[in-house]
Formats: C-alpha cells, structure tokens, sequence
C-alpha cells in the first residue's frame, strides 16, 4: 500500500483497503509510542496547521503526532493570517506548498480544502469542514475495531443532525467498512441524497446498509454504537440553537435509548459534547431553556458504556498514521 503523496480531503476518495490500512498503522504507532518507541523518521520536513474554527482535539493531536514523527509545525490560529480576507485560497496554497510538506485545513466549505489541495501541490489534511470531518472517522474505526475485534457487521446509530460532516462522515465509514449505519432524527436532519446514494453503493459493494429514521428507538435498536455530535456546529447561527434544542431533543442520548441497543452497546461522541452545564454555551442554553444537557444526558457520557475518551485519544495515533503514509515516513 503506497498512500505517499496523497491528500486526505474525505473518505469518498479511499478504498476499504486504505482506510484499513491507515487504521493498522495507526494501530502500530499506538503500540509504539506505548512502548515509547521514538518514530521519528520524518525530521527536517514541516506542515502548516491551518485552523479557521476552534479545535482542542484536532489541533493538539496534529502537534504531537508532528512532533513524534520529526516534523516542524506552524500553527495558523483563526484570525492571525491572510487566508481568506487579503489573500485566496489559491495565493495561499502556492505560498505554503512552497515552504511545507504538508498542509492541514480547518474551516468551512469543502471547497477549500479542495481548492488548497489543488494549488499547493503537497498532501492537504481535512481537519473538519462543514461537509466532511475524515481524521475522526479513523479514530472512530480504530477503537470501534480496539472495542469489538472487528468492524464488519457492526450496526452503528448515529442521532441528531445526521446532514452536517459527522453524520455525512459516519455514514461514508460505515458503508464503506461493511457496517450497518443508522440515523435518527426529523426528516430535514437527514443527509443530502446524493450522498445517501453513493453510499448506497458502498454499502452494496462491502455488504453494509443503510437506514434513515424519525424514529429514535428504530434507529438504535440492537446498535453495537450509539454516536451523537453537538446540535449546533461550529460556524452556524446562535439564533438556530431554540429550533435544534426543539427538534432535537427527541434525539437525545438517554439511558433507555442505550437500553434499546444490544447489551454489549458503547457511546461514542467526536466531542466536545453538552452533557452538563459546566460550559459556558452549555450554561447559557441551561438558562434560556430550562435544560441540563443537550445531545447526551450526564449518565450515558459518565457511565461505563461510554468510550468516549479513548476515542479522543486515538485522533492523535490517526492523525499520526495520515501523515505518515501520505508524507512517506
Ligand atoms: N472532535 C474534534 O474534532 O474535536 P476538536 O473540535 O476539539 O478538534
Ligand atoms: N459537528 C461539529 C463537529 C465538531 C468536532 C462541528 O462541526 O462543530
């Protein structure tokens, strides 16, 4: 397998082949940095970190496992450079294709993550757009794989806005690796045809499927993986936060949806996740709504069922492999 040279921009250009592939050498690096075994190959090389939106996660993940590998970083906050206001995206790809070996891009529309790949001419790494989020896949795979042996078969329930990049996202995985992907929520939440259709195909090829629900207990019933992401993502309006919180709320992560799953379930979420009120948006919506948590009631996000944390963690050990692999390590 020889990804050298590649850009990772979603998991619609990858084989199951790669995508396994990427999930072993992530697994690899893992076990290695466990065994604190130095992998450093990559020293003398450099990727620019662009970041338009926010990031805990992505961010400290693409600078560790940089660091790990030799490679030199420059973090791009999201106002401290031209991209976009004084400067294109084109201009801005040839600038940085020009002293970097690899970019990643956080921000908004596909399109640029595209456009950036097109003119810089080294590997563009998606770090989330409002389309695709492809580096939390892999983490999502690794440890649905590290919990369960196996990927093939597994039926995944995905509830909430399933039309934005994790839903999409998910969907293009699971079809994509023979498993089963669910989603729950109103109609409008539902992703756009065209992908829905791709991923038919898939799903035909790897012997996964496909099912879209209004109903919330439909879409988990006998589920190896519950998954829900925030109501509002990074980017959108504050002022949808009353029509989410509204619709939504029927979707919410509970205990007796998890019930409703197998008895072997697990709890998945990107994060970061509104499960109590000790954030400052979390509060806010507390305030104005009478709630305490949002996508995932306290007691499914703190009970043993939930793995979200490893998940976390294995961002960094993906992030790792995708640049391995598309910079030749
Ligand atoms: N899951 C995820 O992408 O987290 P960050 O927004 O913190 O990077
Ligand atoms: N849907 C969320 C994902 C965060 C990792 C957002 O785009 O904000």
């Amino acid at each position: 397998m020889n990804l050298k040279g590649r850009s990772f921009l979603t998991l619609r250009d990858f084989t199951p082949e790669e995508i396994t592939y990427l999930i072993d050498l992530a697994a690899e690096y893992k076990q290695k940095k466990k065994d604190g075994i130095m992998t450093d190959t990559l020293k003398g090389k450099n990727v620019a970190l662009i970041f338009e939106k926010t990031s805990t996660r992505t961010r400290c993940s693409f600078e560790v496992a940089a660091h790990d590998l030799g490679l030199g970083t420059t973090y791009l906050d999201p106002t401290g450079s031209q991209i976009g206001k004084k400067e294109s995206i084109a201009d801005t790809a040839r600038v940085l294709g020009s002293m970097y070996e690899g970019i990643e891009y956080r921000g908004y529309g596909q399109e640029i993550v595209n456009d950036l790949a097109k003119y810089s001419g080294v590997p563009v790494w998606n770090g989330l757009t409002n389309e695709y989020h492809p580096t939390q896949m892999l983490a999502d795979l690794l440890t649905i794989r590290e919990i369960f042996g196996d990927l093939k078969g597994r039926k995944l329930a995905y509830m909430g806005d399933a039309r934005y990049n994790m839903g999409n996202s998910l969907m293009i995985a699971c079809t994509k690796m023979g498993m089963h992907f669910a989603a729950g929520a109103p109609k409008k939440y539902f992703p756009q045809k065209e992908l829905v259709d791709a991923c038919e195909e898939y799903a035909k090829a790897s012997g996964g499927s496909i099912l879209l629900t209004e109903d919330p207990m439909e879409a988990v019933k006998d589920a190896d993986i519950i998954y829900t992401d925030v109501w509002v993502s990074m980017g959108e309006p504050d002022s949808v936060w009353e029509e989410r919180i509204h619709e939504l709320t029927p979707y919410r992560v509970t205990k007796a949806l998890m019930a409703n799953a197998k008895d072997t379930a697990v709890f998945l979420h990107c994060l970061p996740a509104f499960h109590d009120l000790k954030t400052k948006i979390g509060k806010e919506m507390g305030e104005r709504f009478g709630i305490t948590e949002m996508e995932v009631t306290d007691e499914v996000f703190e009970s043993a069922q939930s793995k979200v944390f490893q998940e976390a963690e294995n961002r960094m050990h993906t992030i790792k492999a995708v640049m391995a692999a598309t910079l030749g390590a």
